[in-house]
């Protein structure tokens, strides 16, 4: 078949099989609430919101009561119809989860988007600039920021000494990633058969595709598509949120 009459389908994968460590105790990260709705609902509307994505494969905590505990809430809550759902097991490591959602993708499905549920917030605008840009014909697409902070790189010390500066990159030239990430689905496969690493693997799917030697392009991301990593971040996205509602955005 030739690339016009090729069907073209754009599915999103969503891990969110993490624990949430950096949050403090409580339930898995993606099953804590936002403004009463557990942040896994809230990024999968994000994806869903895009008309482009028909597909969403939810990566669940490893084990069936996770699983089933997704599925419910996938069904207590509203969805958009025109969009399917999965949801799978993930592993250990975000790269084992990743990989997980990726093998469950049915075969027509030739553009895919890798979304944190820690990222609830991310608007539907960064969304389809992203999925654009890899129908534009980009194999590899992130959204990211300028840097607010000057980054130093350091030679990490035992914990409490003081680090020494190995280097400063210039601010300007860096740029802080963010998710969905976009991706031509047979690069990003090509990149989990080649590059996936052992151990804690890899945090960042584009990072990995890097690795195979093609290029990788940045869109402008949005300071609403932040990570919920700390508890302040709760906050943060608390006040996002009740800022949405009384503005009535969405
Ligand atoms: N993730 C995953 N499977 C894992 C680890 C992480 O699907 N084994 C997902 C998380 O659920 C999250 C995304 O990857 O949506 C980004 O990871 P991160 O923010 O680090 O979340 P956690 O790993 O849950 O948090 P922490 O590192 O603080 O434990
Ligand atoms: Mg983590």
């Amino acid at each position: 078949m030739s690339d016009e009459s090729r069907p073209h389908r754009t599915a999103a994968v969503i891990p969110a099989a993490g624990r949430g460590v950096r949050l403090g105790p409580g339930a898995p990260k993606a099953l804590r609430t936002l403004g009463g709705i557990p942040m896994l609902i809230h990024a999968v509307r994000a994806m869903a919101r895009s008309r482009a994505v028909s597909l969403v494969v939810v990566v669940a905590p490893p084990g069936g009561t996770a699983v089933a505990e997704v599925r419910r809430l996938l069904d207590e809550h509203a969805l958009p119809e025109r969009t399917e759902i999965l949801v799978v097991p993930g592993g250990e490591t975000r790269q084992e989860s990743v990989r997980a959602g990726l093998e469950a993708l049915p075969a027509d499905v030739d553009a895919v988007l890798i979304h944190d549920a820690a990222r609830p917030l991310v608007p539907v605008d960064t969304v389809d600039s992203v999925i654009e840009a890899v129908r534009g014909g980009a194999p590899a697409v992130v959204p990211a920021l300028p840097l607010a902070d000057t980054v130093k790189e350091v030679e990490p010390g035992m914990p409490g000494e003081p680090e020494p500066v190995v280097a400063t990159p210039v601010r300007a030239r860096l740029r802080a990633v963010q998710t969905p990430q976009g991706f031509d689905l047979a690069t990003l496969l090509r990149a989990h058969e080649k590059i996936a690493v052992d151990g804690e693997g890899a945090t960042d799917d584009a990072g990995m595709v890097e690795q195979l030697g093609v290029t990788v392009v940045v869109v402008p991301g949005h300071e609403e598509a932040f990570k919920v990593t700390r508890p302040l971040d709760l906050v943060l996205a608390e006040a996002v949120l009740a800022r949405r509602r009384a503005t009535d955005v969405y």
